[in-house]
């Protein structure tokens, strides 16, 4: 996507952290290494999460979502048997240590990935998820808004996204998202931002890391989470925002390219993307080609929210205290 002048200032490329909690400590980052035998570098059995922290209108950094995030971490955790042996509570804490010993009051991305690490003695070698150790480790860097405003140009992907009888689509899974990398460097390729994909049914799934919405005949649409998406916490934050603050309720249902095509508005949300217009998709304008002012809206509120200047979503902010 455009690195552009977003909510908060513009950083093309992020500027790493010194600090990351690693094997049980927090470190410098460059001594938060794994060795290359790791079974999650091999097999692509790790499940990560990507959060924000936002700098507040008072000078103070507060973690937006933090306990929905790690409560999907662990839900993915459990499907690949990984035990990361912390408790919701004790990870959001964990998190705001990260960003208090990093010093930072900025806009910041936290990675936490919880993995499969090595065979456990006696353990027959073989692609397994029981038998083998587990590990935690989080990392975080600098980053403001950087989609573009202004809108992205979006592809239909020629990579369907996977069912949920291939892999577990709703668990956010490392080795899953060779889908979503292919499905990035194709739409590169050919000149776009981002790719959205398909389901095997030829619905619309997603976007590469983000979930597509689109306003069809006044109706703000987006995909079930039968339709093998990733249900995003930034996708709920805006059913609740248009509902709350815009009056609109959400439907819920498929969609196929050519309704998407053919929609007044399409916007993409995800934690990093924020929310992003899509005002071109498949080379062709999404109805004048600007962004439409349902999308305008919820992109202004969103911004409000995450900085607290809404009393009514504070309790979605984890307060990083000095
Ligand atoms: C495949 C995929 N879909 C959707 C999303 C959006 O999820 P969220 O809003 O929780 O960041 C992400 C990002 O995490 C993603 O990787």
């Amino acid at each position: 996507m455009t690195a552009t002048q977003g909510g908060s200032p513009a950083q093309a490329s992020p500027v790493v952290a010194q600090v990351a909690y690693h094997d049980g400590e927090f470190m410098p980052l460059e001594r938060a290494l794994l060795p290359v035998t790791t079974q999650a570098l091999q097999y692509g059995t790790g499940v990560f999460e990507g959060i924000r922290a936002y700098a507040q209108d008072d000078g103070s950094l507060a973690i937006f979502r933090a306990h929905d995030h790690y409560r999907r971490l662990l839900r993915s955790s459990r499907t690949l048997r990984i035990d990361p042996g912390r408790s919701v509570e004790e990870l959001c804490e964990l998190t705001a240590e990260l960003l208090r010993r990093i010093g930072t009051t900025e806009d910041t991305y936290i990675r936490p990935l919880a993995y499969k690490r090595a065979l456990l003695p006696g353990q027959k070698p073989g692609v397994s998820l029981s038998g083998v150790s587990d590990a935690l480790s989080l990392n975080a860097f600098r980053m403001g808004s950087y989609t573009d405003p202004a809108g992205i140009r979006c592809t239909i992907s020629s990579w369907r996204r996977p069912t949920s009888d291939t892999l577990p689509v709703r668990a956010k899974v490392t080795g899953g998202y060779v889908n979503n990398a292919l499905a990035v460097d194709e739409a590169r390729a050919a000149g776009c931002d981002d790719a959205i994909l398909l389901n095997s049914r030829g619905q619309v799934a997603e976007a590469s890391t983000s979930n597509v919405f689109a306003v069809i005949g006044g109706r703000l649409v987006t995909p079930p989470v039968t339709a093998d998406l990733l249900e995003g916490i930034t996708r709920d934050t805006v059913v609740t925002l248009a509902a709350d603050l815009l009056q609109t309720e959400t439907d819920f249902r498929d969609m196929g390219r050519d309704e998407l095509a053919g929609a007044e508005e399409v916007f993409l949300t995800g934690t990093g993307t924020e929310i992003v217009p899509v005002t071109e998709l498949a080379g062709r304008p999404v109805a004048e080609g600007t962004p439409g002012s349902l999308t305008t809206a919820l992109m202004r509120a969103y911004q409000d929210v995450v900085r607290g200047r809404e009393p009514n979503y504070r309790h979605w902010l984890h307060h990083v205290h000095a």
